[in-house]
């Protein structure tokens, strides 16, 4: 079993923390903020992510897991340094990698393997190899939020590079056995981005065909239904919604075409990827004002704030770009969501999904939460001044809800 040092705390440096604790590894895991650390001694997880806080309680028990607000404690002894540090988009788009050059500005690594987990752009791991004295790996995450904990447990893929083959290996070895890449820095780190890429790439491709099968009388869900049943194009990732969001893929889409502009490659498929998300909110917005009637004073009822069904995570939640669009055109928000308590930006946080529909002139659902789609339809319709639903992501019974005089607005199919 490895001594690992984890830099940062955030949910992909906590879930790898927690989840190499919990394969017998013994992990320091260092977070600049004193508050956080503080918490995570007394085994407090802030983050919606299930099965991490046991995780965390455990190693922390036993302890195999300890945390420190100091940097070089986790460094010391370690046989594997894990670099988990944001990289948020910097002014041109680009990846900002000022958190990992501080970190590394100041680290003292003598021995150990140096492993870059956050995702950066092509380039950044040789860069760092080039001024450190141990071996350098890259190893991008590819936790989805809400299954983090299960994603690192049971991956799809692990993928190292490096020019170090038995560092790479020793990293790989870390991990439970899955299908591995074993490749060069540069193209470890652009798995990464043309994974997340590629995945919105088909979510703006859906998102365009529903809008396509709204006008020409074609049904999304169908039309998604048979294109699942060729291999080639897979299962996952056909839903329309109001828009692809959440902490990496607007980062991803806007750093790839960055690094592609300096590379002098025009990307157009990526940059159209991005325009017709952007486009997303203002779409559902326009079937909002259809259904709802003008926006100025409308009080229109959201149901869902996050940017997917099971997180809290509200980082570029699409849920919020409609709803600044609403209050824009004078709307009056009330929105309910399970993970959220308090008010967030224009939307009046209420306690329940009824709450938010009564006295609304229209209701909108935004995010997938199941619970949504087994309300009380009867009492949903009474309580509302003018019963009429939008559903951007297809989730409700349709038979159900129009049967209770309610009409549905659906996305990418007929009006019921
Ligand atoms: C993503 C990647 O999946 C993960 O591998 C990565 O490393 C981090 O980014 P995450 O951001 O947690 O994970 O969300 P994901 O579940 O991939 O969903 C991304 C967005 O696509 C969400 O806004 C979601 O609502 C939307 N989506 C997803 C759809 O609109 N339709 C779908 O069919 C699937």
């Amino acid at each position: 079993m490895a001594r690992i040092g984890v830099i940062g705390a955030g949910y992909v440096g906590l879930t790898t923390a927690a989840c190499f604790a919990h394969l017998g590894h013994r992990v320091v895991c260092a977070d600049v903020d004193e508050g956080k650390v503080a918490a995570l001694r007394r085994a407090e997880v802030g983050a919606h992510e299930p099965g991490l806080a046991e995780l965390v309680s455990t190693g922390v028990r036993t302890g195999d897991l300890v945390f420190t607000a100091d940097n070089d404690a986790a460094l010391a002894g370690a046989e594997f340094v894990f670099l988990c540090l944001p990289t948020p988009t910097g002014e041109r788009g680009e990846a900002d990698l000022s958190a990992i050059d501080a970190v590394l500005g100041r680290a003292d690594l003598r021995d150990g393997v140096l492993v870059v987990k956050s995702t950066v752009p092509i380039g950044t791991a040789d860069r760092i190899a080039r001024s450190q004295r141990v071996p350098v790996v890259s190893n991008p995450e590819f936790l989805r939020e809400g299954c983090a904990v299960d994603d690192f447990l049971r991956p799809q893929r692990v993928v190292v590079g490096s020019d170090d083959e038995s560092a790479a290996r020793g990293v790989l070895g870390l991990y439970p056995d899955a299908p591995a890449l074993v490749t060069d820095r540069a193209s470890a780190e652009l798995v990464k981005y043309a994974s997340n890429c590629f995945l919105a790439m088909k979510l703006s491709y859906v998102n365009s065909l529903a809008e396509l099968c709204e006008r020409a009388g074609a049904d999304i869900d169908d039309v998604t239904e048979g294109m699942r049943l060729d291999e080639r194009i897979g299962a996952a990732f056909l839903r329309p919604g109001p828009g692809w969001g959440g902490s990496c893929f607007p980062k991803d889409t806007r750093a790839l075409l960055c690094t592609s502009a300096d590379a002098h490659v025009d990307f157009p498929l990526l940059r159209a990827t991005i325009d017709t998300n952007e486009r997303q909110a203002h779409r559902v917005v326009d079937k909002v004002r259809e259904a709802a009637g003008p926006l100025a004073g409308a009080r229109i009822g959201l149901l869902g704030l996050t940017f997917k069904a099971g997180t809290d995570d509200l980082r570029d939640s699409p849920a919020l770009a409609v709803a600044g669009l609403l209050a824009g055109e004078g709307a009056v928000l009330t929105g309910y969501d399970p993970c959220v308590g308090a008010d967030t930006g224009p939307v009046r946080v209420a306690g329940s999904a009824l709450d938010a529909a009564r006295d609304a002139d229209a209701l909108v659902v935004l995010t997938e939460w199941p619970e949504f789609a087994e309300l009380d339809w009867p009492a949903v319709a009474a309580g509302m001044s003018r019963p009429v639903i939008v559903d951007t992501r297809n989730l409700l019974p349709a038979d159900k809800v129009t049967e209770s005089g309610i009409r549905l607005v659906g996305t990418g199919r007929a009006v019921t």
